[in-house]
């Protein structure tokens, strides 16, 4: 057996697709093989998500992250050196027990994140195992069903458009490669149809088409006519999730959308929801109510939660306790998991299963400020989440995602099994 003891911890400062700051891990372990991971970064961060800790002051403004690489090579080097890469919840554990806070606000969840990931890197490459099938540990996998953004709104796009994400689903799909086939076709089809209406404006953060539109549902009438023109039967072959990320323009039960000059309460935002799911092909509502209004929350999922996925971001961070929690007040049946919400891999493990235990959907997901890591495309595989949200179908940070399932499909061969619709809750 190789020998998995952690002998060297470094840690570097790189730069994300934002061209932001952002801490990178290096884990060398005394077999000589080598775990690396950078932590993403998310711009429409949840109240409750662990610390993104940044340095302040007048460079790269106040993104610097040379406090949370320090506390790698120091305090965090010193803790794990000399233990067992294999034993990731005894690492993680650690970390959390050298933070002492409930979001690892000393330490920075950067910084922990990418030790974490690193940790796990490490230990597969010491079994000789992609990470993938590492983790899965002869469990059976599949190949997760992609959410892919088409038009990128919200904080991505100056909030050109209010609404996060418009994205695809490739329901039709009867693999992991075809879903990606069929949502290329959109994605260009989508562009035509924006260049030719003189709504192009270039591409939001995550990829996605930064839209020029007059209003919310607009982007909707455009993505499914998006879908009609390559060749699908909205709803059936291809369907629409949204990322309402309602937190950014709501909060105390009332909501504002600044492009329809809109204004309501928390009934009135569910009824324009409502409206939209009647009137579209939506599958999949991610964050349609603010992270403070589980009782709109409850209320939409109530109301919808049977005909469409309803889907907790930063209402959950990844966290089990709030997994726990919705599965209880029913405020939601679906978890998005992003690993640097949680801040250790073990603890975004804990709230995956707490949301399978649950009966829930699970989407592991990219941050929109991402780089060549492509981690999440394991843990998608290896945990079996059932599906995959990494932004659009553009920029090399998001590809990199798309391809490395590619890849695994590949490894997989004869034997590769596809989630499929089966993977969304509650949609069709
Ligand atoms: P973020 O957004 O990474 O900017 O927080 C992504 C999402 O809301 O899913
Ligand atoms: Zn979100």
């Amino acid at each position: 057996m190789a020998d998995t003891t952690i002998t060297r911890l470094q840690a570097r400062r790189v730069w994300d697709s934002r061209g932001h700051p952002t801490v990178e891990a290096e884990v060398h372990l005394a077999c000589g093989a080598m775990g690396r991971a950078i932590a993403p970064a998310g711009a429409s961060r949840g109240a409750w998500e662990a610390v993104d800790l940044r340095d302040g002051g007048p460079r790269f403004g106040g993104l610097d992250v040379l406090q949370a690489v320090a506390h790698v090579e120091g305090p965090i080097a010193k803790a794990l050196r000399g233990r067992d890469a294999a034993a990731q919840a005894e690492i993680d554990g650690e970390l959390a027990r050298l933070d002492g806070s409930p979001r690892f606000a000393h330490l920075g969840g950067n910084a922990t994140i990418a030790v974490s990931m690193a940790v796990l890197h490490a230990a597969a490459a010491a079994h000789g195992e992609p990470l993938w099938r590492y983790l899965a540990q002869g469990a059976p996998v599949r190949l997760p069903l992609p959410q892919i953004q088409i038009f990128g709104g919200g904080a991505h796009a100056s909030r050109r458009i209010d609404v996060q994400d418009f994205m695809v689903v490739a329901l039709g799909a009867r693999s992991y490669g075809q879903a990606l086939e069929m949502t290329a076709e959109v994605y260009r089809a989508a562009g035509s149809l924006m260049a030719a209406a003189g709504r192009l404006r270039g591409v939001a953060d995550e990829g996605g088409y930064w839209p020029a539109f007059d209003s919310n549902e607009q982007a909707l009438e455009m993505l499914t006519r998006a879908i009609e023109a390559a060749g699908f039967t909205p709803g059936d072959e291809v369907g629409i999730a949204l990322d309402v990320a309602a937190s950014q323009f709501g909060a105390k039960g009332h909501y504002r959308l600044a492009l329809d000059r809109w204004e309501r309460d928390r009934d009135g935002m569910i009824e324009l929801l409502l409206g939209w799911i009647d009137r579209y092909p939506i599958v999949s509502v991610e964050d349609p109510l603010a992270e403070d209004d589980a009782l709109g929350m409850m209320a939409f999922t109530r109301a919808a939660g049977n005909r469409v996925q309803v889907v907790g971001d930063d209402f959950l961070v990844t966290r089990a306790d709030r997994v726990e929690a919705a599965a209880r007040e029913k405020t939601c049946n679906a978890a998005l998991i992003k690993p640097n919400q949680a801040g250790t891999v073990t603890a975004a493990k804990a709230a995956l299963e707490a949301a399978k235990q649950a009966g829930f959907g699970t989407i592991v997901s990219a941050r929109s400020g991402e780089t060549e890591d492509v981690t999440i495309t394991h843990l998608a595989v290896g945990w079996d989440a059932g599906q995959l949200k990494v932004g659009s179908f553009s920029r090399s940070e998001r590809m990199a995602k798309w391809n490395e399932g590619l890849r695994i499909e590949a490894a997989l061969g004869r034997s590769a099994r596809f989630a499929g619709k089966a993977a969304l809750r509650h949609a069709g």
